[in-house]
């Protein structure tokens, strides 16, 4: 399963490529908003530097909502480097985009995707990322990672390609989950992603190795 970091923060996606874990990035409007990230031309300048970072695939979203301005706002965002994937909404006018961009050889992450029926359409217009928001179905008391484990059953069915992206993922436990039902990639805060590695066991069993070995020296 692959591990992409969702957030706009270049110093959070230079440590979590440093932890030798990251296989790409997701951005959306409100994470570029939160980093202050304004204006067309230092919204390049930042997906630029992202694509410096990073190894993978960078979903960059439009803004756009209707077909000819999704296409033209699209396709200047995947001219800026190879690795930028173009992140389209869940829309009608999205999925013809997805549908065209597809055709191109534009790559493509279908976003704000909760429904199977969504996920189902977004693979068949040739979306090569599809984004269940596990985290924003949770909020409402629906089941977020039933909906994983649905659509990689439809997609496994037909022997669709379009990769599982879990995203709208917010702690360890969810990243376990989308792992056991068999998404492709998640993409997640880098707090989440950081937090599998503790466990108190692993802390206190490092103390204890430490302290022998510090008191086995000290005795030669
Ligand atoms: C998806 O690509 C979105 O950027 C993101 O995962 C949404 O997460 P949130 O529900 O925590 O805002």
């Amino acid at each position: 399963m692959k591990f992409f970091i969702d957030t706009a923060n270049l110093a959070q996606i230079k440590e979590a490529h440093d932890m030798g874990v990251l296989d790409g990035v997701t951005t959306n409007p409100s994470l570029m908003a939160k980093e202050g990230i304004t204006g067309q031309e230092n919204v390049i300048n930042h997906y630029k530097a992202i694509c410096e970072i990073t190894d993978g695939d960078v979903s960059a979203e439009v803004i756009a909502t209707t077909f000819d301005e999704i296409i033209v706002e699209g396709e200047a965002l995947a001219k800026l480097h190879p690795k930028i994937v173009v992140k389209v909404p869940m829309i009608k006018d999205g999925i013809k985009a997805i549908k065209y961009f597809t055709s191109k050889g534009i790559k493509t992450n279908c976003t704000l995707v909760f429904s199977a029926g969504q996920a189902l359409l977004a693979a068949k217009a040739g979306a090569t990322y599809v984004s269940p928001f596990v985290g924003r179905l949770d909020d409402i008391s629906t089941d977020g990672i039933a909906l994983i484990e649905e659509i990689a059953t439809i997609y496994a069915n037909y022997g669709y390609t379009t990769q599982i992206l879990a995203a709208s993922v917010r702690h360890p436990m969810h990243i376990v989950q989308c792992a056991t039902v068999g998404a492709d990639v998640i993409t997640a805060p880098l707090s989440a992603i950081a937090a599998l590695l503790k466990h108190p066991l692993t802390d206190s069993g490092l103390t204890q190795f430490l302290a022998d070995h510090a008191k086995a020296a000290g005795k030669q």
